[in-house]
């Protein structure tokens, strides 16, 4: 069978054809790893952890930030010897052949779009907590939730998606400005959040700490917990995406994507602690006494009780209600504003991978209309097609789904595309040993197979839904390879 390998030489020739301006330095790709990493994970979906794992979730945010650590060391070698946009995508393409590569950059459809699309659910959230705490306006949930809990649709998470679109398509430099200003709003409320919940963290409070297991098949457990709030940290891949906007990505790269999860992972142990250790981490437990999974109708019945008003699992805005709880009510208020006008960022950094992938795969010929779509606005230099038609995709998605469920399916096409990592950058070593290398991921041979295990056991600790739907998804993007970019694709074309 012919894999169609696209040889790096060629990948690397036809980037310098059809380019994009070179803006970004070290800096900048630092702070858009830790705009695309700090977001819902760590402001929202430290609830739905809580439930799954109880004070366990510490364990699970160690977890998940090993798994990306050396993820990302693997990353770092192929984006240094790979410098051009498309990730995942077009490290397959050079190692695996085509129609690797085409299931890859389908999985990233679901790791960066649908991301975006989860991101804009829980600034949703913020928003709706924010204009309730602050000026006491409740906005009806028949349109700040979709049908999945009685609403119509989610108006302001596909308002804030459609604003971060406008953004882009508006330009590059402009949009890492912003985003490196909102950075700094992050971090900092981050920090205020530790500052205050570190000082009353009582033991007690981490009794039981794995009140449900460790794994479990409904995805349950530290290793459930694990497998969700691995996407607080999905993002710093992101950085490699700009490959063909940096200048030097030998060297920036590695740095942006280490140093930023590097900084991100710091933040997340510190406030996973003040959270578990200052108001406790329960699950909500049924009649039985069982935890029940988040997002869940059920789940949903459960917080509803009274007694369950002060659950940290319940909560849609954890961060701030924790310190809520606590008594710092203005600071609350701080953190939901900051929470606000940040996570947008996120969105921002998703939709730029996003697009950045669709830009190259259509460069490469594998979608259709691939002329229209990498058409470079006149004006703003961006690739303003492709941007908006992942701008609606994305809006309706955060429109009409809970924050939950788009989360867990992100992870599974962020595994997928991980695991296609690991395995690439262990075939280049023994394919083309002696090409240069400006990282070299250390202890290869130790690093790549723990990172492929560590996808692996992630994935298979999601919920059973979400890795059907992982499965479905790979299916349709076969039928459309086979339907389209099989036959379209250059590589079809020179060589059959
Ligand atoms: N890591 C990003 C977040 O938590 C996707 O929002």
């Amino acid at each position: 069978m012919n894999w169609r390998i696209k040889p790096l030489d060629d990948i690397l020739a036809n980037a310098e054809r059809r380019s994009l301006k070179r803006s970004l330095g070290a800096f900048q790709l630092t702070m858009m790893g830790v705009g695309a990493i700090i977001g819902t994970g760590i402001f929202v979906l430290t609830a739905e952890a809580a439930q799954k794992a109880g004070p366990g979730m510490m364990l699970s945010f160690v977890i998940a930030g090993f798994v990306c650590a050396v993820a990302a060391l693997c990353y770092a070698e192929l984006a240094s010897m790979v410098p051009v946009s498309g990730s995942a995508y077009t490290y397959s393409y050079a190692v695996m052949g085509e129609m690797i590569a085409w299931i890859v950059g389908w999985a990233l459809v679901l790791e960066y779009a649908v991301a975006a699309s989860a991101v804009s659910v829980g600034w949703s959230n913020y928003f709706v907590g924010l204009m309730e705490r602050s000026i006491g306006l409740d906005i009806p949930d028949a349109i700040t939730k979709g049908p999945y809990a009685g609403g119509i649709m989610n108006v302001p998470a596909a308002a804030i998606a459609l604003l971060v679109t406008s953004l882009l398509v508006i330009g590059t430099r402009e949009s890492a400005t912003v985003n490196a200003f909102l950075v700094v709003i992050k971090v900092t409320a981050l920090s205020i959040f530790v500052v205050l919940a570190l000082p009353v963290v009582s033991g007690a409070n981490f009794e039981p700490f794995a009140p449900n297991g460790f794994w479990d098949a409904t995805g349950l457990g530290i290793a459930g917990a694990a497998a969700s709030i691995f996407f607080a940290y999905v993002g710093f891949d992101a950085v490699s995406t700009a490959a063909e906007e940096t200048t030097n990505p030998q060297r920036n790269i590695p740095i942006g994507l280490i140093g930023s999860l590097a900084l991100c992972t710091i933040f997340y142990l510190l406030v996973s602690a003040g959270v578990v250790g200052s108001i406790g981490a329960q699950p909500v437990v049924d009649a039985m006494g069982r935890a029940v999974p988040p997002g869940s109708p059920e789940f949903a019945t459960i917080c509803a009780l009274p007694e369950n008003a002060q659950a940290l699992a319940c909560s849609g805005e954890p961060l701030a209600f924790v310190l809520d709880l606590l008594g710092w009510d203005k600071v609350s208020q701080l953190i939901g504003l900051a929470a606000f006008l940040a996570l947008p960022s996120v969105i921002l950094m998703m939709l730029f991978g996003q697009t950045r992938i669709f830009f190259v795969m259509a460069r490469d010929g594998l979608l259709p209309g691939a002329d229209t779509l990498t058409k470079v606005h006149p004006k703003f230099n961006t690739p303003y097609v492709v941007t908006l038609i992942t701008g609606i995709a994305v809006t309706i998605f955060a429109s009409f789904f809970p924050v939950g469920v788009l989360a867990d399916i992100a992870n599974s096409g962020t595994l997928f595309a991980f695991l296609a990592v690991s395995i690439g950058v262990l075939v280049l070593r023994v394919r083309e040993p002696n090409r240069p290398r400006p990282f070299k991921t250390p202890a290869v041979w130790v690093v790549g197979p723990l990172s492929l295990a560590g996808c692996g056991f992630l994935f298979f600790s999601l919920p059973p839904a979400t890795q059907l739907t992982f499965l479905y998804w790979s299916i349709a993007g076969l039928v459309v390879y086979f339907a389209y970019g099989f036959w379209k694709s250059p590589l079809a074309k020179s060589r059959g």
